[in-house]
């Protein structure tokens, strides 16, 4: 199947004149998919049970005319004022205690009897309505699941969610050690979400209160889902996920339940920096996949975050959607299709900017349109589409637990760690892949664990397996430390992977100050008082102490980074570990199957060691890119 084009499309915003002329647009940038009624909820249901459908189907009409095919989404992300005024009691919560009103968007309990009946009334409506449409491609289930609440619906759910992991109240007492601070439970019904409280709160039950929130959101997106299912049983369903400095929920649980894996992704970095994250969230997603293609559901064609909102520079359009497309992306969409000219999102680029299409954004959008329909189809095969020989761990619920206040220093940074491991590999050229540390690791020549600070026992026994057969493991500080509870393993750190790693760690030394070591330069804000245990030091602080090490174990060998390196630092450890890539700075080069995508990110002409035609411009390669270009080969 070709690849998927297009963006958000929210028509309800403009006068039905503009439809035509969306539907001409959409043809001549080589649009193919729309994702149609995100936030239309109101539209479709101004008040309870009346169902105002009309437009929605000369929308659906119009698009099936022109050959474009619908995402046709289910609008539980903003549920209408009438329904907030009706059901005051399924507005969101927060752990201030303060109810919120309407007014923005995703303002609900997704917990709620209220929300969870509406939402299923309004699904079986558009299901029901739209089951045969010919435009109907695929079903959209919400917008960016994340919104936590803290009421009382929340605390029955959370309880009830309790009583099924622990079967008992001494269990949960003892999972959360609330022997300290006189936190005992001797009925459920003492326990709340973590609601404000007067001082620091119980890192076991903000743990869990993340773990229950994923799973109550996917319960939801999983009713609607089956309800679509049995309506229309080919039809895909899928729901996008956000990539963010935040994660509202478990992707590899929720990976499992969507036909498709769909996220969004909208780098705060510019230029080679938001080239990186671009790359990042590309093969986190083809790894929630499994390795299989997935959907890029929404980018923009600009800058939305980070320092302030920005056009990207001439060309960076089409290579961000090129990069999600070497690393597996099935298609690329945009939000949104056509920029609004009031609303809280205005200032939000479109693929149709303010300005119209004689702009351009939109002749880019073409371009890639264009760009997209020369890059053939995927061959079926059985082998993953991107081969990755490094894989990096990574676990929202490490992550969560991280983010708790009441850590020995407020510098560590699961997601800043994961994301330097990716960014020095990136940078060389070495195609990497994501895993969960339960997963079978063993078809990779090297696994690297950023700072993992909870890990299971089961899961760390793994990782000896995966050493003691060949691998090469790379952790780093503050990985292997707690139970799936954030209770710390005792008999010095990094408890779970203390035997493997071949260290007992004494005690943690945060940093004021930058340290020189005596290898791979400067180590800042951690550093630890390490003992050898088996292994042998490979770079020490200045004071003598061990600070990378190395212990061969079977056939294979685990590294230990005790402290924070710099990303030269970081890639003279994998170096060493044999992990040296090939690749120059800022030229990626990613084999997607049988074709091979080559993207130059820099200002510089680069020599790349691609031959033949360009899919794309039709042309033969003479091994340079210029600056910005973007080639796509057979593979020979
Ligand atoms: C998210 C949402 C969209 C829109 C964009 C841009 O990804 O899903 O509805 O708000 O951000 O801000």
């Amino acid at each position: 199947m070709p690849l998927w084009y297009g963006g958000d499309y929210n028509p309800e915003q403009w006068p039905e004149v503009v439809w035509a002329e969306d539907v001409a647009l959409m043809r001549r940038a080589g649009v193919t998919l729309v994702t149609v009624g995100v936030f239309a909820w109101s539209r479709l249901e101004p008040s309870e049970g009346r169902h105002t459908f009309g437009w929605l189907d000369r929308v659906l009409d119009l698009l099936a005319d022109g050959g474009i095919r619908v995402d046709l989404a289910v609008p539980t992300a903003s549920p209408p004022p009438w329904f907030s005024l009706a059901h005051p009691d399924a507005l969101t919560v927060t752990r201030d205690g303060v109810r919120l009103t309407h007014g923005s968007r995703d303002t609900y309990c997704v917990s709620a009897p209220a929300y969870r009946a509406a939402s299923l009334r309004i699904t079986r409506a558009l299901g029901e309505r739209y089951r045969d449409h010919p435009a109907l491609a695929m079903w959209h289930v919400h917008n960016e699941y994340g919104t936590p609440c803290h009421c009382d619906h929340a605390a029955a759910a959370f309880r009830t969610w309790l009583r099924e992991r622990y079967g008992g109240l001494d269990a949960l007492n003892d999972a959360w050690t609330t022997a300290f601070w006189g936190q005992h439970y001797s009925d459920w019904a003492q326990i709340t979400p973590p609601r404000a409280t007067q001082y620091l709160p119980n890192p076991a039950q903000a743990l869990d209160f993340r773990r229950f929130v994923s799973d109550e959101m996917l319960a939801h997106f999983r009713e609607q889902r089956d309800l679509l299912r049995e309506l229309t049983p080919e039809v895909p369903v899928t729901t996008n996920y956000v990539l963010a400095g935040w994660a509202s929920i478990d992707h590899w649980k929720w990976s499992r339940e969507v036909d498709l894996v769909a996220v969004d992704h909208y780098p705060s970095g510019r230029g080679t920096a938001a080239a990186e994250q671009t790359a990042f969230a590309a093969d986190l997603a083809r790894s929630w996949a499994n390795g299989r293609p997935w959907l890029l559901m929404e980018q923009a064609t600009g800058y939305v975050t980070g320092p302030r909102m920005t056009a990207k520079e001439p060309g960076e359009i089409a290579r961000h959607s090129l990069q999600h497309v070497a690393r597996g992306a099935k298609g690329v969409m945009f939000f949104q299709w056509r920029a609004s000219l009031g609303g809280a999102e205005q200032w939000h680029p479109g693929m149709v900017p303010h300005t119209g299409p004689d702009s351009r954004v939109f002749r880019e959008v073409c371009a890639l349109g264009e760009a997209l329909k020369r890059i053939p189809p995927d061959e079926p095969a059985d082998e993953p589409l991107v081969e990755a020989e490094v894989a990096i761990l990574w676990d929202e619920e490490a992550w969560w637990a991280v983010q708790a206040p009441g850590l020995p220093s407020a510098e560590l940074d699961c997601l800043a760690a994961v994301e330097q491991a990716h960014r020095v590999l990136w940078r060389q050229g070495v195609t990497t892949c994501f895993a969960h540390p339960s997963h079978d690791l063993s078809a990779y020549r090297a696994v690297l664990v950023p700072s993992l600070y909870l890990i299971s026992d089961e899961a760390a026994r793994g990782l000896g397996t995966y050493v003691r057969g060949g691998g090469t493991l790379v952790v780093s500080f503050f990985s292997g430390i707690a139970d799936e509870h954030t209770r710390i393993r005792p008999g010095g750190y990094p408890g779970a992977l203390r035997e493997i790693l071949g260290v007992r760690v004494e005690e943690f030394r945060p940093l004021a100050d930058a340290v020189t070591l005596t290898d791979f330069g400067v180590a800042t804000a951690w550093s630890e008082v390490v003992h050898l245990d088996g292994a042998e030091a490979v770079a020490r602080y200045p004071g003598g102490g061990p600070a990378v090490t190395r212990r061969r174990l079977g056939e294979g060998t685990a590294w230990y980074v005790s402290t924070r390196l710099g990303d030269s630092g970081y890639a003279g450890v994998l170096a060493r570990a044999g992990l040296a890539g090939s690749g120059a700075p800022g030229v990626e080069i990613v084999r997607r199957r049988d074709r091979v995508f080559a993207l130059n990110h820099t200002q510089d002409e680069q020599p790349v060691p691609v031959h033949g035609t360009d899919l794309i411009s039709g042309e033969p390669l003479t091994g340079v890119l210029n600056p910005g270009q973007c080639v796509v080969v057979r593979a020979t």
